[in-house]
């Protein structure tokens, strides 16, 4: 071990409100930053990035070259978001460290995310959180081979501790939204876990790439255009996609104003597009949202983040209780990625020109 002074980074996962399947079209979305995060500490030093985890059911040990070549065959399979992450900051000195976590994986709160963000902060990023996302972003769809957008690793990069973040996918904006002093946001796993690679993410997005071919933007586009789509399925996905950007404008305003009666409605209707239009919900998470929906304090509750299992949020009155029997987190509106230690300043620094 090299003298190098110690370096903790850690990342936050993401809770998404509003808005999902929408930024991979430039759209609108609504996450926030939680209290769950991914932490990186350790020292530069060595030839390659040598890390070591107690996650749950990972393999303990990633190891990878400083330049890595190939991502596809490395394993463990964590190892190749850590090379791909590797691959994008390109350090001139290994690193040795171990990796933590409470962040449930494969529930749809952004592991994959937290740990590209810590990962590269560690290895010495020293970009704004834009930069650390779309660097991140980048690493994931090269491990993955997934066309995901950029939600996840700029809630985590970019975060505010009691706010949620209003993304402008298209201009990259990030409006911060105070939360309610009076509402608390519930989590609650359905059960059904799953990985992104392993489910028709890039069939959908597809879709809606060839939507895009008919009618122009998604972001741009008016509901009545989407009447020329002529493939049904196709037509569906793109009316979710109009009409959740649409909502969280719709929640942004309602949160604003703390009308409690819209913020059910629009949780409501988002969750009935998710499950009807665009098909990414299952049946445990459509009645998980039910039983929640209709628990006293509860304001409303939807699937959150890509669907096919995984988690659903809640708004509920403060101190309502998490249901019993189920893996629940009452989570917080958190600040973003830190790191700190190292050879350099503090991150977040002064962004690089
Ligand atoms: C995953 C992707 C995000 C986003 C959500 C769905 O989390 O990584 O980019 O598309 O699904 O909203």
């Amino acid at each position: 071990m090299s003298a190098e002074a110690i370096v903790v980074a850690a990342a936050p996962g993401r809770v998404n409100l509003m808005g999902d399947h929408t930024d991979h079209t430039g759209g609108l979305v609504l996450p926030m930053a939680c209290d769950l995060r991914t932490v990186v500490e350790g020292r530069a030093g060595g030839d390659v990035v040598r890390l070591r985890t107690t996650w749950p059911g990972q393999a303990a040990e990633a190891v990878v070259p400083l330049r890595p070549s190939e991502l596809v065959g490395l394993e463990p399979p964590w190892s190749r978001l850590v090379a791909a992450v590797v691959a994008e900051v390109q350090p001139d000195r290994g690193f040795e460290g171990t990796v933590t976590s409470d962040l449930p994986i494969g529930a749809g709160l952004s592991s994959s995310a937290a740990l590209a963000n810590a990962v590269a902060l560690a290895l010495g990023f020293a970009g704004s959180p834009l930069e650390l996302a779309q660097l991140s972003r980048r690493a994931e769809q090269a491990a993955t081979g997934v066309p995901c957008g950029i939600m996840d690793q700029l809630a985590s990069a970019a975060g505010s501790a009691g706010h949620a973040l209003r993304i402008d996918c298209t201009s990259l904006a990030v409006e911060p939204v105070a939360l309610p002093e009076g509402l608390d946001v519930l989590v609650v796993h359905s059960g059904v876990e799953r990985s992104l690679d392993a489910t028709p993410y890039a069939a959908l997005v597809a879709d809606l790439t060839a939507a895009e071919v008919v009618v122009g933007p998604l972001r741009e586009a008016a509901p009545d255009a989407l009447a020329a789509l002529t493939h049904d399925g196709q037509r569906r996905r793109a009316r979710h996609v109009v009409t959740e950007n649409g909502r969280v404008d719709a929640l942004v305003a309602a949160l604003r104003a703390e009308d409690r009666e819209a913020i059910s409605e629009v949780l409501a209707a988002s969750h009935a597009s998710l499950r009807d239009d665009l098909g990414v919900t299952v049946p445990e998470v459509d009645q998980l949202v039910a039983d929640l929906s209709s628990q006293p304090g509860v304001l409303g509750a939807r699937c959150t983040g890509a669907g096919f299992g995984g988690c659903v949020v809640a708004l509920a009155d403060a101190g309502t209780a998490l249901p019993e029997g189920r893996r629940a987190w009452r989570l917080r509106p958190s600040d973003g990625a830190t790191c700190a230690g190292g050879a350099r300043p503090s991150w977040p620094g002064t962004p690089r020109r």
